[in-house]
């Protein structure tokens, strides 16, 4: 079985032969057909975020259910082998204080969290010399077969293309979810999108499938505009260097600011931006993730005085079982054109390059297609 393997953080990753075991208890096995590259993969290859290695990378996939571990009933679960499935990134612990209060989207103590380590703290990957090798949130999707916690494959409608269930696995359920769900936008509200990754543009055609009134999309780089306005964005602006000169400009375009601000960078400067922009009233959705243990600011007083609010979304609010389903089926009915954030079909070995692409903020999403 062939895997992109990030050996240490800050260094290139590498496609590795690695050996993997039949699932055990409560687990499946997925012959991987679909992955995403998302920026999430570039802060763990770089080392933004710590995270333990050797690693298999990838959280954005989907494929075709294999094989059931001991004891799992293939009606109950769903999970027919020959089923297809998308994949996951948290499978709720079920008993902290966040799931009990039916927010499983901030389960802390999922077992999701052991990147593929089981109780007796034991992986299913190795290498030819017996070592242990993670799965990156216990479903390393870039690989062509992975053994997955059998609550992180999700059955998906007969009809959806596998590229376009791997992509609800991670950018569309974190961007559509931060618009439906987390924010609760309501049809007519007026709306920018900071930053057109495949997260922001999933934020773009969620705020559309909302009603959102003007939707303004923005981006340092001009390819990006265009697609958003074909995704429904109704106006564009190009970002300098300068975050203070974008938020006047926001704000002239919206008359005063949007009544939601979505900031889907993952940086402290345009999280600044997306709260600086708001009119009294409005609300800044913060969705990206910067590196760990950065900060951002703004002014108190005004905040404060306009009744201002930041909301913090992480993967949409996605209770996967429920949602996955449900954005698979708008866009079977032609109302979430998620195909449309595809440009480049790539092999395992073409990860880096597309780490590259995402560097630069060049085109659009990678899906290695297996
Ligand atoms: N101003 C405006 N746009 C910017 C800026 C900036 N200063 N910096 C980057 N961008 C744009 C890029 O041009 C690109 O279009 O932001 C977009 C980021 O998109 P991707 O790199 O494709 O990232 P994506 O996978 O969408 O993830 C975005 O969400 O889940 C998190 O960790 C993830 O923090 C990341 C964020
Ligand atoms: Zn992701």
């Amino acid at each position: 079985m062939r895997a992109v393997v990030l050996a240490e953080p800050g260094a290139p990753v590498q496609v590795e032969q690695l050996a993997l075991d039949p699932p055990g208890a409560g687990q499946v096995r997925v012959r991987m057909l679909a992955s995403g590259v998302c920026h999430s993969d570039l802060h763990v290859r770089d080392g933004d975020w710590e995270r333990p290695g050797p690693i298999v990378m990838g959280h954005e996939g989907a494929g075709i259910v294999e094989t059931l571990g001991p004891g799992l009933d293939p009606v109950a679960s769903g999970l027919q082998p020959g089923q297809l499935v998308a994949l996951s990134w948290v499978v709720p612990c079920g008993a902290c204080r966040s799931c009990r209060a039916g927010r499983s989207w901030e389960c802390q103590d999922s077992p999701s969290f052991g990147h593929g380590r089981d109780a007796g703290g034991h992986t299913r990957l190795h290498r030819a010399d017996g070592s242990e090798v993670l799965a990156y949130l216990s479903i390393g999707t870039m690989a062509e077969a992975q053994v997955v916690p059998s609550g992180a494959a999700i059955p998906m409608p007969a009809g959806t293309p596998p590229e376009v269930a791997a992509l609800i696995g991670c950018c569309v359920a974190t961007g559509v979810g931060a618009v439906i769900k987390t924010a609760a936008v309501p049809a007519g509200a007026s709306v920018a999108v900071i930053g057109l990754g495949g997260v922001g543009l999933s934020v773009v055609m969620g705020a559309r499938l909302a009603g959102a009134g003007q939707l303004v999309a923005i981006d340092r780089v001009a390819a990006k505009l265009e697609l958003a306005r074909e995704l429904g964005a109704t106006d564009t602006l190009l970002a300098g260097a300068d975050p203070a000169s974008t938020a006047d400009a926001l704000r002239a375009t919206t008359g005063g600011g949007p009544d939601f601000a979505f900031e889907a960078i993952g940086r402290p400067a345009t999280a600044e931006l997306a709260i600086e922009a708001l009119p009294p009233g409005g609300t800044a959705v913060l969705v990206g993730m910067t590196p760990q243990g950065q900060r951002a600011s703004f002014d108190v007083y005004r905040f404060v005085d306009g009744g201002r609010r930041v909301l913090g979304s992480n993967y949409g609010s996605a209770v996967a079982a429920l949602d996955f389903p449900r954005y698979a089926a708008l866009h079977l009915e032609g109302r979430l054109p998620i195909d449309r954030l595809i440009d480049r079909r790539i092999e395992l070995d073409g990860v880096e390059d597309a780490f590259g692409r995402l560097r630069r903020g060049e085109g659009l999403r990678s899906v290695i297609a297996f």
